[in-house]
């Protein structure tokens, strides 16, 4: 496996990477959300790979990657207007929008659904190697099925560095959550998979409401429109309990369970005078800043070997959503109330 960082020479590896997925082969690339294990959306082999490197079932569709709007003819059938109106707000950036697909898209990419969910990254060498190959490149989250996803080149290397040739270094993710992905093939527009552009947001450039499956009930086998969903995700090797509590309440109850195995996720002003390991996931002001480090930190849980992780979580609100979300998978579900005790 090679780690290509695109800096000196470029066009060489370009080159390689190109000939990688021209041939058939997976790539991951990275993008502003998590980074991604790439091949050719309409070779269909290629797209088998992505399922089989990752260990993906079989009935989770992979999100289509375009450089620029042109792509869209092949993949879609058509382009809502109003879905145009966020594209025009939104891309590039972390934005899927599910829409009807063409025909000739391999049943691989969408595991037989009639729609297709696509999106343009805003990083600049995913932009520059699908205009190198010239094709859209279909692509989930580079790490291993059920694994938090990789925001830096090593959990990439750690997840799937035996299984890929080329490991592509964009340096670490800037958003560090997957894309927020929308269903704009039927109305009303449904949010399936919350993410940092959230609903307000959406419904700012919409001017009207679009219904918002938050993930946060355990219970989801029910959802079929976005097979992703239903699995357990994002989690790290050590348990992870979601506290909900000021920080009074917060501290005493991880001190009372307090032993060596366990560490605690906090606010960046709540980090001094605890009497475990804290790592700081960022301000709760500013909910990007929280988004971002989730992954990473769950992975560096593990790599210290801890055995449990106390997360404090932020308030509950349209912002925040995405961080609930991620959090309450690699949790499986396990959330202690300290308000209601
Ligand atoms: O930010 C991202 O979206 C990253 C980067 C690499 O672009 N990709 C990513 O892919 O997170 P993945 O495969 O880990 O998640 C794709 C999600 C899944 O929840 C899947 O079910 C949903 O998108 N999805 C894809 N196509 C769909 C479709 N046609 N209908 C409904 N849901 C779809
Ligand atoms: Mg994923």
């Amino acid at each position: 496996m090679q780690i290509l960082t695109l800096h000196e020479q470029e066009e060489l590896e370009l080159q390689l990477i190109k000939q990688e997925l021209e041939s058939g082969g997976v790539v991951v690339i990275p993008t502003e959300t998590v980074y991604g294990l790439a091949a050719n959306a309409f070779n269909e082999q290629a797209v088998n790979k992505i399922f089989e490197v990752k260990g993906r079932p079989k009935d989770n569709p992979l999100i289509v990657h375009i450089s620029n709007v042109n792509m869209l003819n092949e993949l879609v059938q058509e382009v809502p207007a109003k879905a145009k109106k966020l594209m025009d707000k939104f891309w590039p950036g972390p934005l899927t929008l599910v829409m009807k697909k063409q025909d000739i898209l391999p049943d691989a990419v969408t595991c037989g659904l009639n729609t297709v969910g696509i999106r343009m990254p805003k990083h600049k060498l995913a932009l520059k190697i699908i205009e190198t190959v010239g094709f859209p490149l279909a692509a989930p989250s580079a790490n291993l099925s059920g694994r938090p996803s990789p925001t830096e080149v090593s959990h990439c290397v750690e997840d799937l560095g035996e299984k890929v040739n080329f490991i592509v270094d964009g340096g670490r993710c800037e958003v560090g959550v997957e894309s927020t992905v929308l269903l704009v093939a039927e109305e009303p527009f449904v949010i399936l998979r919350p993410g940092i552009i959230n609903q307000k947001q959406i419904e700012d450039v919409l001017q009207e409401k679009v219904l918002v499956n938050d993930g946060l009930q355990p219970k989801e086998d029910r959802i079929v429109k976005s097979p992703g969903v239903k699995y357990k995700h994002y989690a790290p090797k050590a348990e992870v309990l979601l506290i909900v509590g000021d920080f009074k309440e917060f501290k005493n109850y991880v001190e009372t369970e307090a032993d060596l195995k366990m560490c605690a996720m906090v606010f960046e002003n709540e980090m001094n005078n605890f009497s475990v390991k804290c790592f700081s996931y960022g301000k709760q002001s500013e909910p990007e800043s929280l988004a971002k480090n989730i992954f990473t930190i769950l992975r560096q849980v593990d790599k210290e070997n801890y055995k449990r992780v106390f997360v404090h979580m932020p308030k509950q609100n349209a912002e925040t959503l995405v961080i609930w979300n991620r959090l309450i998978r690699a949790a499986n579900f396990k959330l202690i109330n300290l308000n209601k005790r």
